[in-house]
């Protein structure tokens, strides 16, 4: 009965566009507003599938990222041979905006999961998930229905250390056992090396990432040697988009962030520099300034309820010196530099968020702004706090 309950809350919620019944200047809209450069993220989809293609590798998208179907859609129009959900509720909210082809990049470990992902299934939709463990495997194997088809991929690890096995007998036996149930079928393997994506030396990244890789060469042998095929070889992201392509065994990546980049990707280097500048700024949230208690700082309206980080602070592009620190929940100080007095108490300022994905989790929809500069739609954050 619970299940049924945070499904038909899902199932509740609006997927698609709302067009505004005017075109908004930044300055109307209530903030703090997470907004999208509709132009930078249709260039980011376009560019990221375009390489991906000239590299020979699909493009399998994260919708961790912006949790937003009609985006998910978007990609997939653009070539994407599926998208990602980090967990099942996720999935879930993809499937109610019309998204049939997904993998889950998460392992599940109770009966209460499994049979939710069994619901998902009903009318034979793509939909695929990691397991790496026994216990995992076992519980798909008690719930899921005997008129059902799951894709099941198994998760590596080789030093991350979060999910995924490094153990070659297991794999063995779960590709095994997956085999041998015709309820399933065995898609490839995956492999995510999320520790590596935010080295700021290009060149470190570029070697770890190849050598992680190379590291699950045995499993990959291991696999051949007993004439399983391995289909789907999927992982990396987006620090590591024009690295893992070189690797010969990897068949699709599940780059998230490249599609309205952070701060925290931002200051990494990239094989062009060092800063990542090679997708554009395409999610900002606008901040207004409500108070200025001494003349050398002025107050926003956006803390920590605007902006997830998880170490550094939103930039603004538009005003280079001047430093945003948190003043708790609902609030940054704005640090001006000397002679700074141009910011007036009521202007609104655009933010680069220190880490996309978190912060799209605060919202509950995008405002959408147009080549114009103007916001024309909203898009609601359909999978917001499908964190289960
Ligand atoms: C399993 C998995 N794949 C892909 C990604 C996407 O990574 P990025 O946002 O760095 O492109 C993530 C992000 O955390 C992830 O957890």
């Amino acid at each position: 009965m619970s299940s049924e309950l945070a499904l038909a809350n899902i199932r509740a919620k609006q997927v698609e566009a709302t067009m505004l019944p005017r075109p908004f200047e930044l300055e109307e809209l209530p903030t703090p507003a997470l907004i999208i450069d509709k132009p930078a993220l249709e260039a980011n989809i376009a560019k990221m599938s375009k390489h991906l293609t000239s590299h020979g590798k699909g493009f399998r998208p994260h919708a961790k990222t912006h949790k937003c179907p009609l985006i998910s859609r978007m990609q997939i129009e653009a070539g994407a041979v599926g998208v990602c959900a980090a967990k099942v509720s996720e999935a879930a909210a993809l499937l109610h905006g019309g998204v049939s082809k997904i993998l889950i990049t998460s392992p599940i470990s109770t009966l209460t999961k499994a049979q939710i992902l069994d619901t998902l299934l009903l009318g034979q939709k793509d939909i695929r998930i990691v397991v790496d463990s026994l216990h995992g495997f076992e519980l798909l194997a008690k719930a899921i229905s005997a008129d059902s088809t799951l894709g099941i991929l198994v998760d590596l690890d080789v030093s991350m250390g979060r999910t995924g096995t490094r153990d070659n007998d297991l794999l063995l036996t779960l590709v095994e056992r997956i085999e041998k149930d015709d309820r399933f079928y065995f898609s490839g393997v995956q492999h995510y090396a999320g520790h590596l994506m935010h080295l700021a030396d290009f060149d470190k990244r570029r070697e770890k990432s190849l050598s992680s890789w190379q590291r699950l060469e045995d499993k990959f042998l291991l696999l051949e040697k007993h004439g399983i095929d391995v289909d789907v070889v999927t992982g990396g992201g987006t620090g590591t988009y024009d690295i893992d392509v070189d690797v010969a065994r990897m068949t699709d990546l599940q780059v998230g962030s490249y599609i309205f980049m952070d701060e925290e990707y931002r200051s990494i280097g990239s094989a062009q520099g060092d800063r990542f500048n090679e997708f554009e700024l395409s999610l900002s949230v606008a901040c207004t300034t409500i108070s200025q208690p001494q003349s050398a700082t002025i107050t926003v309206d956006g803390g920590y309820k605007a902006f997830a980080s998880d170490s550094v602070n939103p930039v603004c592009d538009d005003i280079p010196d001047v430093e945003f620190r948190f003043a708790g929940d609902e609030h940054g100080v704005l640090i001006l530099a000397e002679g700074q007095q141009e910011i007036q108490l009521g202007q609104v300022i655009r933010f680069a968020t220190p880490h996309c994905d978190p912060t799209v989790n605060l919202h509950e929809y995008y405002w959408v702004m147009e080549a114009d500069g103007l916001i024309h739609s909203c898009w609601p954050i359909t999978a917001r706090g499908c964190s289960w």
